[in-house]
């Protein structure tokens, strides 16, 4: 296991009628507001007036930046940017998704900067100074309400690429379940998939000997409380203990914690970006696709003993087969998981996607001609992952 630093300063009020300590807590950062938002689920919902409500109680001033796209692109991020520079914005408040928490992420620092905010996003900027960012969370997905990244879209060169600085951690995020309480089961099942992506990435799946056994134990019961719960959110969308467990779930799946002692390698999350980069599809749907074909393309003799773990403690897959059997009987069961339970199409022609774009696609996401993880992969790989999921 590696030496690690663990910080996490996010303030988490968590459950409901929280949004009440709303102003008490902006106010100690400023009284100018930028309310960013998404395609209009706040308004259906209710939840932008009860904002509205606690914001003007609070005799705070109120800019607003609606319909920040799923997959936000970076010219939203400049229009939220300008709005900061020529209104004095103390304070960015996201109301929404992972996609308008990380568009505000990346207009907090580009307010501070006089170019495309894609200079910042793409690294050739460095990340210098942030506005203070609170969010109120309505969709457990990504767990950007309580980590420091943000993944931005150019689509006029199809790239998206991630946006890291501890700069752009919330200070405060109010998770309240009953505001995912509308989330669509197409959305519920999606945010599900990146759920356990993001535990995945974080190197459930890596070589025993560079991990810690606890943080293995803690990602399997995370695991499992979405594969318990996911499905009571889909069936029942109100059901409040279930949305409960998914909506901390996400936020513990990527707020650091689980990685500690390794190095993260996202290696599905890389793949998947370039499928959104080129056809702008829903994050966890590319990954609920992509995973299993992964995991089979580097099934061997050394990667199967964990994907057997994984298989025995978390769907009480037979501890007595041979590693190699019980990995499939694991991949199997995780694809009846996403394909069957949770509903997702299975196949990226489903989403009418085809192979035209794969070599490309395949080289981007080995950014330096290798994506690093739990075996390393070449372009070559990539693009036959890419072909097993037609
Ligand atoms: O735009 P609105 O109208 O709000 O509708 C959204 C959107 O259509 C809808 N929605 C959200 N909350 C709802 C709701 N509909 C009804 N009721 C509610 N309560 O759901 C749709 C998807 O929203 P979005 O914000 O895009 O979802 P998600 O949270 O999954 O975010 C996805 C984005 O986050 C990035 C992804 O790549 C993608 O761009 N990621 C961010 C990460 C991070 N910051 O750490 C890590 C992730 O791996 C991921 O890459
Ligand atoms: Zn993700």
């Amino acid at each position: 296991m590696k030496n690690f630093v663990f910080q996490n300063t996010t303030k988490i009020y968590f459950g409901q009628n929280q949004l009440n300590h709303l102003g008490e807590e902006i106010k100690l950062y400023g009284s100018r507001i930028l309310l960013v938002y998404g395609g209009g689920s706040i308004k259906r919902i209710g939840l932008y007036d009860s904002v509205m409500k606690e914001l003007k109680k609070n005799k705070l001033t109120v800019f607003e930046l609606a319909g920040v796209e799923p997959n936000p692109r970076h010219t939203t991020v400049n229009k939220g940017a300008a709005i900061c520079k020529k209104e004095q914005i103390d304070i960015i408040l996201a109301v929404g998704g992972g996609s308008t928490i990380d568009c505000s992420k990346a207009i907090a620092t580009a307010r501070y900067y006089d170019g495309d905010s894609w200079d910042i996003v793409s690294g050739k900027v460095p990340v210098t100074q942030a506005l203070p960012l609170f969010t109120v969370l309505t969709i457990a997905a990504t767990g950007s309400e309580m980590d420091c990244g943000g993944v931005i879209s150019n689509m006029e060169t199809n790239e998206k690429l991630g946006l890291v600085h501890p700069l752009l951690q919330p200070k405060v995020s109010f998770l309240d379940p009953a505001n995912t309480f509308s989330v669509s089961a197409y959305q519920t099942a999606c945010g599900s998939a990146d759920i356990l992506l993001h535990i995945f990435d974080c190197f459930y799946f890596a070589d025993p000997e560079g991990k810690m056994d606890m943080i293995d134990r803690i990602m399997e019961e995370i695991i499992k409380t979405v594969i318990k719960y996911a499905p009571i959110a889909i069936s029942k969308p109100d059901d409040y203990e279930a949305r409960a467990n998914l909506m901390w779930a996400a936020s513990w799946a990527l707020n650091g914690f689980l990685g500690t002692g390794t190095v993260m390698a996202p290696t599905c999350h890389m793949i998947e970006h370039e499928v959104s980069a080129f056809y702008d599809i829903t994050h966890g749907h590319g990954l609920a696709i992509l995973a299993p074909r992964w995991m089979e393309y580097i099934l061997d003799e050394t990667t199967a003993p964990q994907f057997k773990n994984f298989g025995v403690n978390v769907f009480g897959v037979d501890a007595a087969l041979s590693d190699m059997a019980g990995a499939k009987a694991a991949i199997a069961k995780f694809k009846d998981f996403l394909f069957d339970t949770l509903g997702l199409k299975s196949k990226l022609s489903d989403l009418g996607i085809d192979d035209k774009n794969f070599s490309i696609m395949a080289k981007k996401a080995c950014s330096n001609g290798i994506l690093s993880g739990y075996k390393k992969l070449t372009p070559v790989d990539v693009e036959a992952i890419f072909k097993m999921c037609l």
